[in-house]
């Protein structure tokens, strides 16, 4: 049973342009975020009580447990070549570390549970004067293209927007342009947000690239990053009886275009 707002928000998603033809509009990402943001934990057939990251033994193992903390889980609920929308849930202290959504813009709301989300800005690399200092400009925006992809050995700088605690009660949906890099954080004793990707991650032109602080930020707060693989890990669940339940009903109904 598919609850009427989330066939609305489907809807609307399936009306978002394929990733090779253009960018959605800001009309209908303004409608999709209105959709978005009516969703509630009814409508995905869970409820608060539903702890998605203690589900799997794996995460009673220390041997699991890195500097990020305990694994994150990821489960879809549906995929298709426009967008994705999936739960991403995380252990008390877990950090998803700093990562990019090149070309994409992202939707995101808690669940259950509280995060901190720190966001940083990619700048763009256009020129370098006589001194070799780096000039940079504000890489895309929610309505412009950007059409180069950043090299895993590459690089970047980037300036820190600031930190938002985001929790079921005092967050409406955040929306995250493509050149925002954010890291999460779980601050409760779990987690849970949803998130709607457009368009998706695909490999290689829209991957997700992880960064670390190459130093401290300067004097005008830009902090140089390099990409990294990190200590981290997360797992993704097509097992949990509910969501997958979910999953099975959303991909029989709107099978990909
Ligand atoms: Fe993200």
């Amino acid at each position: 049973m598919i609850s009427l707002r989330l066939k609305n928000l489907i809807s609307i998603a399936k009306q978002l342009p394929l990733p090779s033809h253009s960018k959605a509009s800001l009309e209908l990402v303004s409608e999709l975020q209105q959709s978005f943001d009516q969703l509630t934990l009814e409508d995905l057939n869970i409820d608060d009580q539903t702890d998605l990251t203690s589900n799997k033994l794996l995460y009673l193992n220390p041997a699991y447990k890195t500097p990020y903390g305990y694994p994150i889980s990821y489960y879809p609920l549906l995929e298709n070549k426009s967008f994705t929308l999936s739960i991403f849930a995380m252990p008390r202290g877990s950090t998803i570390p700093l990562h990019s959504h090149p070309h994409m813009q992202i939707l995101s709301k808690m669940l259950y549970g509280s995060i901190t989300i720190d966001s940083f800005e990619q700048l763009q690399e256009n020129e370098k004067d006589n001194n070799n200092e780096t000039k940079t400009t504000t890489v895309g925006s929610i309505n412009s293209n950007i059409n180069t992809t950043t090299p895993q050995s590459q690089s970047i700088s980037a300036i820190y927007r600031g930190r938002q605690v985001m929790t079921k009660e005092n967050c409406r949906s955040f929306l995250s342009p493509d050149s925002v890099l954010h890291r999460f954080r779980s601050l409760e004793s779990s987690s849970a947000i949803l998130e709607l990707l457009f368009p998706p991650y695909e490999y290689p032109q829209r991957n997700c690239t992880y960064y670390r602080e190459m130093g401290a930020p300067t004097s005008d707060g830009k902090v140089r990053f390099q990409p990294f693989e990190p200590d981290f890990y997360c797992a993704s669940h097509k097992d949990h009886p509910v969501l997958d339940k979910l999953n099975f009903e959303l991909k029989n109904l709107y099978s990909d275009q």
